[in-house]
């Protein structure tokens, strides 16, 4: 057997019979198969690299067009052409899914107006269908975690436990950094985890599935979509209801040791007027 690459012995003997094709002929044969094989192999490249050319406008759906134009107006700066990111200005927002837009536009994080230690909350610049709009777009480049639709906070009648079960796990995985009642509290180098007492229930769930920043992520491994929505039930329907059961003063609302404290000082001052009082009697 020869390895002739294309056609193997029959062609050989078909070629024999008549006449060996001249040099210049197999020569450009030659060329002709390489430029065939580079644009092929080319063609193969590019269908299985989505982002390595500019991202076709007419495979984006008409929603994602939208949040293209808004991107390219309003982030590119930051996170380049096609969100791939600019070094030393903002990351590539391949695979950050819509779930991380609708949170940090939604929160009005971005688009972030300086560098800062944190990117600071502030009123949002783009209203829902806009945010959306710009999730589905990023969505669409690159994949992701999305929020999931429907109702984020339980029913108490349909599951009378998610209070308190949403408690117990809201004390293990967020108070270390948001406080036992939710007022959150600072973290190192001029960070800090804000208080929960306004989050929606869409921005506790995309802060929670996508960790903004010094948030670690709390994906589905960690906390089921159940577990995560019995959280938002307990900070809805806990924590933002009453944010001070202590009554008028809520001492910071750091627990028992500021509360025993209050009571000791209060207590002793009473004490100390009643033995005045004895005294002043006697
Ligand atoms: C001034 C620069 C700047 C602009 C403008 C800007 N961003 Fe950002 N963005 C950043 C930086 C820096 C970070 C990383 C923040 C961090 O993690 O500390 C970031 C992070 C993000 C993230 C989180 C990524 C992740 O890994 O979860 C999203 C989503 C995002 N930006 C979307 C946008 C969108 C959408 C816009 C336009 C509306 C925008 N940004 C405009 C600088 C910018
Ligand atoms: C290691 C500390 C840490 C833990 C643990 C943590 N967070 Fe956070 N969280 C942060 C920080 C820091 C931010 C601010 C991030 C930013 O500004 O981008 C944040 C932001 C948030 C926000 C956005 C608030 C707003 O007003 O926009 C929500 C909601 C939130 N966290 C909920 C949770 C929940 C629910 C849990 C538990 C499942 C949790 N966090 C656990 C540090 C933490």
């Amino acid at each position: 057997m020869t390895s002739d690459p294309h056609g193997g012995p029959r062609f050989r003997a078909f070629a024999r019979k008549r006449r060996a094709p001249s040099r210049a002929r197999r020569r450009l044969g030659a060329a002709v198969r390489m430029i065939a094989a580079l644009a092929l192999a080319g063609g193969v490249y590019t269908a299985f690299t989505p982002n390595a050319s500019a991202q076709d406008d007419r495979t984006l759906s008409s929603s994602a067009q939208e949040g293209k134009a808004l991107f390219d107006n309003s982030c590119i700066t930051c996170h380049g052409r096609d969100a791939q990111g600019v070094e030393g200005r903002g990351p590539s927002l391949i695979g950050v899914g819509s779930a991380a837009v609708e949170f940090q536009v939604g929160t009005g994080r971005m688009p972030m107006v300086r560098q800062e230690a944190q990117a600071e909350q502030k009123a949002p610049q783009f209203n829902e269908a806009q945010t959306k709009q710009l999730g589905q777009y990023i969505q669409e480049l690159g994949g992701g975690p999305q929020l999931p639709s429907g109702e984020l906070v339980d029913n108490l009648e349909s599951n009378p436990d998610a209070l308190a079960r949403g408690g117990e796990l809201f004390r293990v995985n967020c108070s270390s950094c948001h406080g036992f009642g939710g007022g959150g509290g600072a973290l190192s180098s001029g960070k800090f985890a804000p208080s929960l007492h306004d989050a929606t229930p869409q921005e506790i769930y995309g802060a929670m599935l996508t960790g903004p920043q010094n948030m670690p992520v709390f994906g589905d491994n960690e906390l089921s979509p159940d577990e995560k929505r019995e959280i938002i039930t307990y900070v809805n329907l806990q924590l933002q209801q009453d944010k001070d059961p202590g009554g008028i003063f809520n001492l910071g609302r750091y627990g028992p040791v500021t509360e025993g404290l209050a009571i000791f000082v209060i207590g002793i001052t009473i004490l100390v007027f009643v033995a005045l009082w004895i005294a002043g009697k006697s």
